[in-house]
């Protein structure tokens, strides 16, 4: 994303703070398997939002969505060739269709964002290499987030990787600092050089939310809603997103209900 709530320095949280943002990320993982489902031929993505904001709602949330900049949904689901923050509405998804869901929880005033791919039935094998070298390119972003690495560390690897499967790295949209606020310092890109950009440091929380493009890397943005942000070459796009703590060792990644990464262990 490209606006900033906080904009002045990185946030270092506090023990409370982290406890807070630990239960909201949770609360959004659990929102994205809630959602799992429903995704079928046929369905709306508007259909697929309401499953999320009832879930959040019924477990104490507020989707960090609504209302934001004048977005007036509680998710962004974007299928195929769209990047990013689509809108739910009306379009029916088909046999063959990608897509990924973001959700944002507000709960008891902290934020947790994630977001991640859904395939509709079967898709084609390039449409799944995208998707798997697309979480790869997440999965290696997490393994920079160690104290004395930099926040250019994170796209350094991520776009070298996407590159190398002949893919591209969007690079108008990034990371975000995240917890007190929906998006705060540092801005988190996909694209960067090594060792640049703030050193990361325990107690930090970002997001990294790799969106990788089949083909060229630019975004546009949809005239008529403001929001919708297209492949320009209508090739396909993929994007996961997690949101991470740092801590002494390993990082812990908050969104993560699925175990896929390895728990740093209590000091
Ligand atoms: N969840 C998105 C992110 O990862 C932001 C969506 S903002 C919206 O940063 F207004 F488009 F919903
Ligand atoms: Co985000
Ligand atoms: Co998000």
């Amino acid at each position: 994303m490209s606006f900033r709530d906080k904009n002045s320095k990185i946030i270092i949280k506090n023990a409370e703070q982290i406890d807070g943002i630990r239960r909201s990320s949770k609360l959004a993982a659990q929102t994205l398997k809630a959602v799992a489902p429903y995704v079928k031929a046929g369905v709306t993505t508007g259909y697929l939002n309401d499953i999320a904001e009832q879930f959040m709602r019924d477990h104490g949330a507020i989707p960090a969505t609504l209302g934001y900049h004048g977005y007036t949904k509680a998710s962004c689901i974007s299928v195929n060739d769209v990047i990013c923050h689509g809108i739910p509405g009306k379009l029916e998804l088909r046999e063959g269709d990608i897509l990924n869901v973001d959700v944002t929880t507000i709960l008891n005033g902290y934020y947790g964002d994630t977001s991640t791919m859904f395939t509709v039935g079967e898709v084609t094998p390039h449409a799944q290499q995208l998707i798997d070298v697309t979480q790869e390119c997440l999965d290696l972003g997490i393994t920079q987030c160690i104290p004395g690495k930099r926040i250019g560390d994170i796209g350094y690897v991520i776009n070298k990787h996407a590159v190398k499967h002949g893919y591209s790295t969007v690079y108008e949209f990034c990371g975000h600092g995240i917890g007190l606020y929906f998006h705060e310092e540092p801005e988190v890109c996909h694209v960067a050089e090594a060792n640049t950009g703030a050193v990361i440091q325990p107690g930090m929380i970002f997001t990294i939310e790799p969106m990788i493009n089949a083909g060229k890397a630019r975004a546009k943005v949809d005239k008529k809603d403001g929001w919708t942000a297209r492949t320009i070459d209508g090739k396909l796009s993929a994007q996961f997103e997690h949101t991470i703590l740092v801590t002494e060792t390993i990082p812990e990644v908050l969104t993560d209900i699925n175990h896929r990464y390895p728990v740093p262990s209590a000091i």
